[in-house]
């Protein structure tokens, strides 16, 4: 720790994936702590890259942020990122003395309609614990990423599941030894017949949300409804346990379509009340349903808080479910996009 004492300059950086939520987290309390526990898959393919370059000093003061993404200077961006450094620094003692300059990018167009807090909060948390490292000295692997989640999750809740490969899990459950509420966990406990889960990403609207998750989560301080939502998602986890370890694809799809449409039934039934389905969205809700029953292939939706649709279906049913993407549902996606993503392995470093 001696070390500490020492100027050093560094640069390093991470790339973190996204991911989707299974059961969804929804509402929140001070700081960053969920009003229930959340079940997420992490993604591939849409991902963060963000290098920093440090300077650490530890007789002068951080200067103010360089922050570039996708190249170009980001105002909206780097304000967000200070807000976020002013509330990592007590957990971070070092960042009060090293000055920073952060360039970020995504695998996937920003104007994709995919949440990119989780991957963006994701890397720069990696980004953060790893200089904290060089700078303090060494941690073991399983404190690092603890760390990195518990950091990521004080900028975006969903980006503390995203340090994690295949299944994390965040927020405390009596069903679930070692939840927490402030870091994700990884889930293992899961049957071989949902490992490479694919996830279709079938973009029906992209651009900005009329309603920003931050709006939306204050919403459910005053919904009519939420404390029976939030009980629900409780026991909606105890049971899509069993369902993941026993490789119960039918009731991992019920569960996981149950889970969508409440989070929208939650915007619905909000005060004020919004929709961000579109007649696109429950157009290809239908033909997933459809299919599903004449064919029985393993196949269900799931939703994040847009109008796009995430179609997460097994592995060996790649070939026929992509024909019936192609066939059926490109119809009703902007541009006929679709994003082919799968089941991850979490953060990686450049
Ligand atoms: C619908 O993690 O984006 O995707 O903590 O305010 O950054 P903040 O919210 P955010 O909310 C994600 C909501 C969701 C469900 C989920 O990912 O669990």
């Amino acid at each position: 720790m001696g070390k500490t004492t020492n100027n050093m300059d560094g640069e390093l950086g991470w790339s973190c994936p996204s991911n989707i939520a299974i059961i969804k987290y929804w509402g929140k309390k001070p700081v960053q702590i969920p009003m229930n526990p959340s079940l997420s898959m992490t993604l591939h393919k849409a991902r963060t890259f963000t290098r920093l370059g440090f300077s650490f000093n530890p007789q002068h003061k951080r200067d103010g942020l360089h922050f570039r993404f996708e190249g170009k200077e980001a105002p909206a961006f780097e304000q967000r990122i200070n807000q976020f450094l002013k509330v990592v620094e007590p957990h971070i003692p070092v960042l009060a003395h090293t000055s920073l300059e952060i360039e970020s990018r995504n695998s996937f167009p920003h104007s994709s309609g995919i949440a990119s807090s989780a991957s963006a909060m994701g890397a720069l948390a990696m980004c953060l614990v790893q200089m904290e490292e060089a700078i303090a000295g060494p941690v073991n692997r399983t404190s690092l990423y603890q760390k990195a989640s518990f950091i990521a999750r004080l900028g975006s809740g969903s980006a503390s599941r995203s340090i994690y490969p295949r299944f994390a899990i965040w927020g405390r459950s009596d069903s679930i030894e070692g939840s927490s509420d402030e870091f994700a966990i990884p889930y293992s406990g899961f049957h071989p017949d949902f490992m490479n889960t694919r996830d279709a990403i079938l973009i029906v609207e992209s651009g900005q949300k009329k309603v920003s998750s931050s709006q939306g989560h204050a919403l459910m301080d005053s919904n009519p409804f939420s404390s029976v939502r939030f009980n629900q998602a409780f026991e909606n986890l105890a049971i899509l346990k069993s369902s993941l370890a026993d490789g119960d694809w039918d009731s991992f799809i019920s569960l996981m379509e149950e889970e969508a449409l409440t989070l929208h039934a939650m915007m619905m039934t909000g005060r004020p009340g919004y929709l961000l389905m579109q007649p696109g969205t429950l157009s290809i809700l239908q033909k997933i349903r459809e299919f599903r029953k004449e064919t029985r292939y393993r196949l269900g939706f799931t939703l994040d808080a847009g109008a796009n649709v995430h179609l997460l279906y097994a592995d060996e049913d790649a070939g026929p479910v992509e024909q019936f993407i192609s066939s059926d549902l490109k119809d009703f996606c902007e541009k006929r996009e679709v994003i082919n993503d799968r089941m991850g392995e979490g953060p990686a470093k450049l």
